[in-house]
């Protein structure tokens, strides 16, 4: 445990590191500091044992741990990114995910089980096969979509979300995003077949296990399943295909939606588009700037959905 005390232990992970300095700012250097402690505090409460950090940190504290003498896995996140919704969701989830040992509110971490050997969906994607990727994504939204909605919970409705958009106004293509407004709109108007969605769903959140794939890190919303295609669309962010045009990369991942899942394929689009323009809204919110590649993922899908 000394080894944590000098932050060694966030070493190659200087994406979270910054990430956590710049949408946090002191706070989130704070945050960082007191780090060590809380892992200490909670493995003394938990009895667990260090092992080691995950790599490719992103927005959460996540690590390997030894519980009973079997691996185990503890996530912190920040205060400002409650963890209470992916617990309950996690806990609810009829597809396969973690169990979930222990969630803590006042720190904000769960302990929960380690899923081997945890191989992202990405790596298929890094190995060229989209297809099958997007294929798999498919089988995993189809089994999620008869989900139930947990009878007290603090979910956000996914129209609630829309509010999120108008961060981006002088910012960013003014039709681009009257167009992301509307059909937002549109979209949740019928909520007769809403379900609690991953709300989360792409190629780093699904990990391979001895038992099929797993889901983690949930946003948990209430909304239509067919919402659940809005994730997967623009990722994996940091090894996006490049085989084909962007456009062509995403003509083929919507043909396969289209045969795969049981929705209208206008939605599917339409989720899609929405779904992306509020990732160009929320990295805004975060790093007060547009990122140019969701800009140019946004303006490829409206090309080719409308
Ligand atoms: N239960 C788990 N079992 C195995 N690996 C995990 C587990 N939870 C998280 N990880 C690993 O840690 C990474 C980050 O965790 P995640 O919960 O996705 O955090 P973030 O909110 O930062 O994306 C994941 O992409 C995965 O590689
Ligand atoms: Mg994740």
């Amino acid at each position: 445990m000394k080894k944590q005390l000098n932050l060694d232990y966030l070493q190659g992970n200087t994406y979270f590191v910054d990430n956590i300095k710049e949408i946090y700012l002191e706070i989130g250097h704070q945050w960082l500091l007191n780090l060590p402690t809380q892992v200490i505090q909670l493995s003394e409460k938990w009895g667990f044992e260090f092992t080691q950090t995950m790599p490719e940190l992103s927005y959460s504290f996540v690590a390997l741990v030894k519980c009973q003498n079997k691996p185990a896995i503890i996530k912190i996140a920040p205060p400002q990114q409650s963890l209470a919704r992916e617990s309950l969701c996690l806990s609810s989830f009829h597809k396969d995910s973690p169990i979930i040992f222990h969630f803590d509110e006042k720190s904000n971490a769960i302990l929960m089980e380690y899923i081997y050997p945890g191989e992202p969906l990405k790596n298929l994607v890094k190995a060229g096969q989209d297809e099958q990727a997007t294929k798999i994504i498919c089988g995993i939204i189809r089994e999620l979509r008869f989900q139930d909605i947990p009878q007290q919970h603090s979910f956000k409705h996914l129209s609630e979300l829309a509010n999120d958009l108008s961060i981006l106004k002088g910012h960013f293509d003014e039709k681009l995003l009257n167009k992301a407004i509307y059909l937002f709109q549109e979209l949740t108007v019928d909520r007769s077949e809403d379900i609690m969605l991953h709300g989360d769903l792409h190629h780093d959140n699904i990990l391979s296990s001895d038992h099929g794939w797993k889901i983690i890190d949930p946003h948990g919303y209430i909304g239509e399943p067919t919402a659940e295609v809005g994730a997967m669309i623009r990722n994996p962010y940091n090894c996006f295909p490049t085989d084909k045009p962007l456009r062509k990369i995403l003509e083929r991942r919507l043909s396969i939606l289209k045969a795969e899942l049981p929705y209208d394929i206008e939605r599917i689009k339409a989720w899609c588009y929405c779904i992306s323009v509020l990732s160009v809204a929320w990295t805004y919110e975060g790093f007060k700037k547009v990122n140019a590649s969701e800009v140019a993922l946004v303006q490829a899908l409206s090309q080719v959905c409308f």
